[in-house]
């Protein structure tokens, strides 16, 4: 995974932990299936225990409840993860929640103030609590080759480019982690450790599957995007897949890369 040296193949990594916040479910379980492929030890920070438990087992890594929220929850289970399972490596920020709220309602009332302080705090706030906290562990780990340490990879959306009405409070959250992965990278590069940004267009996860649609619904819903090409919904091993790439090209950093097949949001 990381730490490779220039112009040889990637060998096998050794005892290289790699924390997937979120990856119980969706885009984070997919990740942590794509890490475990390329020789990581897995820990899936989750609040859903039962889900969590689940995909740990099945990539033969570890599960930890953690609301990534918490600084002294997030914080014990980095240094937890690491007695167990390694140095780490890599963390995929997946863990999120939505809102369908626009700035008033049809009755003309005002978006509720706490429903737009928690989309903040889980998405933005939970994203950097976990990235700082992984950065200063990480900090501290041996250098590989080239002075590299580790990868931070964030889940923003393309929301937060094409700033959608109907959701304005998990458009905001998601333009704040574009707006910070610059900054996290140019801070962080001095000490080999990079971050990179994916914005997900629509996937096929249980936030959707939840709107029970069906095929033609989901033809008609994915037409109306307008994607370019291909014309469906990206499949999480898709986003899993880029994950690992960005693991694995050090070139690669302070970049948000949007996964869209081309969609742009009227
Ligand atoms: P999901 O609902 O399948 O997975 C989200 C996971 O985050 C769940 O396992 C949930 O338990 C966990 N989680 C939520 N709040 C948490 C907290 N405070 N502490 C710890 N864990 C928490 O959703 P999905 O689709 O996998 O989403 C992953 C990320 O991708 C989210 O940040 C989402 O906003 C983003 N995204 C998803 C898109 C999609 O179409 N599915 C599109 C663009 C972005």
């Amino acid at each position: 995974m990381l730490g490779y040296k220039r112009g040889e193949k990637q060998n096998e990594c050794d005892n290289q932990l790699a924390i997937v916040t979120g990856g119980a479910s969706g885009l984070g379980a997919a990740a942590a299936r794509e890490l475990a492929k390329a020789g990581a030890n897995i820990a899936i920070f989750d609040r859903n225990r039962n889900l969590g438990e689940a995909l740990a087992k099945e990539v033969s890594g570890l599960f930890f409840e953690v609301d990534v929220t918490s600084e002294s929850q997030v914080k014990e289970a980095i240094s937890e993860s690491g007695r167990q399972l390694g140095e780490p490596r890599v963390l995929v920020n997946s863990a999120g929640i939505a809102l369908n709220l626009e700035v008033l309602d049809e009755n003309l009332q005002p978006h509720p103030l706490q429903d737009f302080a928690e989309l903040i705090n889980v998405n933005l706030l939970g994203t950097f609590n976990c990235l700082r906290l992984f950065a200063a562990a990480a900090a501290a780990a041996p250098a590989l080759d080239e002075g590299e340490r580790g990868v931070i990879v964030n889940v923003a959306s393309v929301s937060g480019f094409d700033s959608r009405p109907d959701q304005i409070a998990y458009t905001a959250s998601k333009a704040g982690v574009i707006g910070l992965t610059l900054g996290a990278a140019r801070s962080l590069g001095k000490l080999g450790i990079r971050v990179v940004t994916i914005a997900p267009g629509l996937f096929d996860t249980p936030i959707v599957s939840e709107l029970k649609l069906d095929a033609e619904q989901i033809q008609q819903f994915t037409n109306d995007l307008s994607i370019p090409f291909p014309v469906r919904m990206g499949e999480p091993r898709e986003f899993g897949e880029l994950v690992a790439a960005i693991c694995r090209i050090r070139y690669l950093n302070g970049e948000v890369i949007r996964l869209d097949g081309g969609v742009r949001l009227a």
